[in-house]
C-alpha cells in the first residue's frame, strides 16, 4: 500500500509518501518533504499561528506535488488534531480535496498517536518495536506516557499538567536569550556547561502516578538569576555561567522524564520502551534513556533525529498500521484538541 501523509500540525509543512508495511513489519518511506517557517519564526521568537498558516497555505501544494512525483497513490493521510487550528485547516482541507478528486480513501490520524509511528519506519537504526510496549512522547506540546498493546491500542498512564517538555526547553532557553527554536539551541550549549552547577527542582519526581510538571522550572531558573535578569527584556545577558545554567536545566528536565518512564515500565513489567517527539532528537536524554534501559535489560526504540520533529512520513505510517479509512471523507473536521488521553 502506498499512502500519502499530509502533516501541517504546527508550522511545518508535510507531505510524505510511504510504502508498507513489508514482510519485517516496517514501511519505507518513498519520499519526504517538509517545508519550515522557521526561519520566519525565529525573527519574532515563536510560532505566530497566523503568519505560519498563511506560509503552510503557500507551501502546501509544491510540497505535496514534490512528494507525490511519479508515485501511484492507494490512500491519503492527514493530521486531524491536535495543533493550531488555522495550520490543522490547510492540510486537512487539501488531503480532502485530493482524496475528492482522485477518489482515494482518506485516513485521520492523530498527530500524537502519529510521532510514536516513526518507530516503525525503515530509516530507523533498530529493529522494530513489538507490543506490549510503554510509548514516551516527548514533543513541544506534550509530554505523555502510554502503554501499547496493539496498534493504535493504548491505555493511557499519564502527562503534563501543564507545559510540555519540549516548551520548558523552549522557554528557559527564550530565558537565557538563544535564538527560536530553543530546544536545540539550549541542548548545544549545555555540552559546555556543568550539569551538576545549579540545583533545580524535578517536579512530581516522586510522585506516585505518571503525570509531570514543568512549569515551575522557568519559574526556579528566574528566581535563581533574577538580580542579573535584564529588567526590559526579560532575558539573560550572556555571560560564562550560561553554559552551566543550560545544562543543569537540560539536566533538570531529563532526570524527571527518565525516571517516570523506567518506573513505568517496572510497574507494567514491560521490557520495550518507545520513544517519539521533537525532544526524542536530544542526545542527552538519549544516552540517559540507554543507560537505564540496560541496567533493565528493557529494549530502547527511538527514530533518527528527523523522524523525531514533526514530518509527514510519520503520519502515513500510522495509517498504514491503523488503516480506518472514513466513509465520507468530506465529513472530516481538523480537531484541535485532539489527545491521547480518552
Ligand atoms: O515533535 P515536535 O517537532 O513538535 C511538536 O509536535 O510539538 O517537537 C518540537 C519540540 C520543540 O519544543 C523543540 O525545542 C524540541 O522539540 N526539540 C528539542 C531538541 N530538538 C527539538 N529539545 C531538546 N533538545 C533537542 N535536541
Ligand atoms: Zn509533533
Amino acid at each position: 500500500m502506498r499512502i500519502l501523509g499530509i502533516e501541517t500540525s504546527c508550522d511545518e509543512t508535510g507531505a510524505a509518501v510511504i510504502e508498507g508495511p513489508d514482510q519485517s513489519g516496517r514501511v519505507r518511506i518513498l519520499s519526504n518533504v517538509v517545508a519550515s517557517s522557521v526561519e520566519i519564526q525565529a525573527k519574532y521568537g515563536g510560532v505566530i499561528p497566523e503568519q505560519a498558516a498563511r506560509e503552510q497555505l503557500r507551501s502546501i501544494i509544491p510540497v505535496v506535488s514534490e512528494a507525490i512525483e511519479n508515485c501511484n497513490l492507494d490512500a491519503i493521510a492527514v493530521t486531524q488534531g491536535p495543533g493550531l487550528i488555522g495550520s490543522l485547516l490547510v492540510g486537512v482541507e487539501t488531503a480532502k480535496a485530493l482524496s475528492l478528486i482522485w477518489k482515494k480513501p482518506l485516513i485521520p490520524v492523530n498527530h500524537l498517536l502519529g510521532h510514536f509511528y516513526a518507530n516503525w519506519i525503515n530509516d530507523t537504526p533498530y529493529s522494530i518495536p513489538s507490543f506490549p510496549c510503554l510509548g514516551l512522547l516527548v514533543s513541544g506540546g506534550h509530554t505523555d506516557l502510554v502503554l501499547f498493546g496493539d496498534h493504535g491500542k493504548y491505555d493511557y498512564l499519564g502527562g503534563t499538567r501543564d507545559d510540555a517538555a519540549g516548551e520548558c526547553f523552549d522557554k528557559c532557553a527564550r530565558l537565557l536569550g538563544l535564538p527560536y527554536p530553543g530546544g536545540p539551541q539550549l541542548a548545544k550549549l549545555a555540552e559546555k556547561g556543568n550539569p551538576k552547577a545549579f540545583n533545580l527542582p524535578r517536579p512530581m519526581v516522586d510522585s506516585d502516578d505518571f503525570d509531570f510538571s514543568f512549569s515551575g522550572l522557568k519559574t526556579a531558573v528566574v528566581n535563581l538569576t533574577k538580580e542579573k535578569l535584564d529588567v526590559r527584556s526579560g532575558k539573560l545577558p550572556p555571560s560564562n555561567l550560561t553554559p552551566d545554567l543550560a545544562a543543569s536545566i537540560q539536566e533538570a528536565i531529563i532526570d524527571v522524564l527518565v525516571t517516570k518512564t523506567v518506573r513505568a515500565a517496572q510497574k507494567h513489567n514491560i521490557d520495550q520502551i518507545i520513544v517519539a517527539g521533537g525532544v526524542a532528537a536530544n542526545q542527552e536524554l538519549v544516552r540517559k534513556l540507554k543507560v537505564q534501559s540496560e541496567k533493565l535489560k528493557v529494549k530502547l526504540y527511538m527514530p533518527p533525529a528527523n523522524l523525531c520533529t514533526d514530518n509527514a512520513a510519520m503520519i502515513a505510517a500510522c495509517a498504514a498500521f491503523n488503516y480506518h479509512p472514513l466513509d465520507k471523507p468530506l465529513s472530516l473536521q481538523s480537531n484541535p484538541h485532539l489527545s491521547l488521553s480518552i
